[in-house]
């Protein structure tokens, strides 16, 4: 069979991630959370006192952007890879509220984003690959055979969001996340270069009422039934 490419765009806390790691392990398929990469390049950023919540030094950053590596390593025990900035792994450090809330302002710089889109164009190359994102369908891969667009209500999201970071063991309240979710929905769709859009030929799912599992049948479904058209 072919090597299909597959992706998943969608607002905050859509629960993406969890949909493309599932989707990736049922057709043995690689799983790219391009996220990860925007979260690694915002930690750069914070470390080198580039960002805080109060100033941003976007020349700064794009001048130091070719100092940077980032890349996957594959994790054996949680069967994904862990994102690697400049040979350190920081998957662990990248997904608490600091990086959050400035993520998105990192994320609507253009040299940025055209640096890590050649990345992930060229590990989606082969096929065989499922990622998730904010312009997978439209930008990464315009071409890919099946494209999937996650929604769910904010409130939802939020909670959703909450609980994972109360896992964790991060203190923070339900309302910092909620107002997150929805700062980073606002600037992902009103940034000038690559917004968070459907693609016109996106499958869309609220998955507000739906669990995970039902919705990775529906959406295996859809998969096979178009294979064997
Ligand atoms: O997990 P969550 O949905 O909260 O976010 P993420 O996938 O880790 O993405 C974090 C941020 O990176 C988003 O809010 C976007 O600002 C940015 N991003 C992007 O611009 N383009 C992508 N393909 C993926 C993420």
């Amino acid at each position: 069979m072919n090597m299909l490419t597959i992706a998943i765009d969608g607002f905050s806390s859509t629960g993406k991630s969890t949909i493309a790691k599932l989707l990736a392990k049922e057709l043995s398929y690689v799983y790219v959370d391009s996220g990860a990469m925007y979260r690694a390049v915002t930690l750069h950023a914070m470390r080198q006192g580039l960002i805080s919540s109060n100033r941003f030094d976007r020349e700064g950053l794009i001048n130091s952007l070719s100092e940077l590596e980032i890349r996957f390593e594959y994790n054996k025990e949680l069967q994904k890879g862990d994102v690697y900035l400049n040979g350190e792994n920081v998957e662990g450090l990248i997904r608490n509220l600091e990086v959050s809330q400035l993520v998105s302002l990192v994320a609507a710089v253009p040299e940025v984003r055209r640096k890590l889109v050649e990345q992930q164009k060229m590990l989606g190359d082969q096929g065989g690959v499922v990622m998730d994102g904010r312009d997978i369908g439209t930008v990464v891969f315009p071409d890919a055979d099946f494209k999937f667009f996650m929604t769910a209500s904010p409130e939802v999201r939020a909670e959703r969001r909450f609980k994972e970071l109360q896992d964790r063991g991060d203190s923070i309240s339900y309302d910092e996340v909620y107002e997150n979710v929805i700062n980073r929905d606002e600037l992902d769709s009103t940034r000038k270069d690559s917004p968070l859009i459907k693609a016109e030929d996106a499958v869309e799912f609220d998955n507000s009422d739906i669990s995970i599992k039902d919705q990775l049948r529906a959406m295996l479904d859809i998969i096979s039934s178009k294979l064997t058209e």
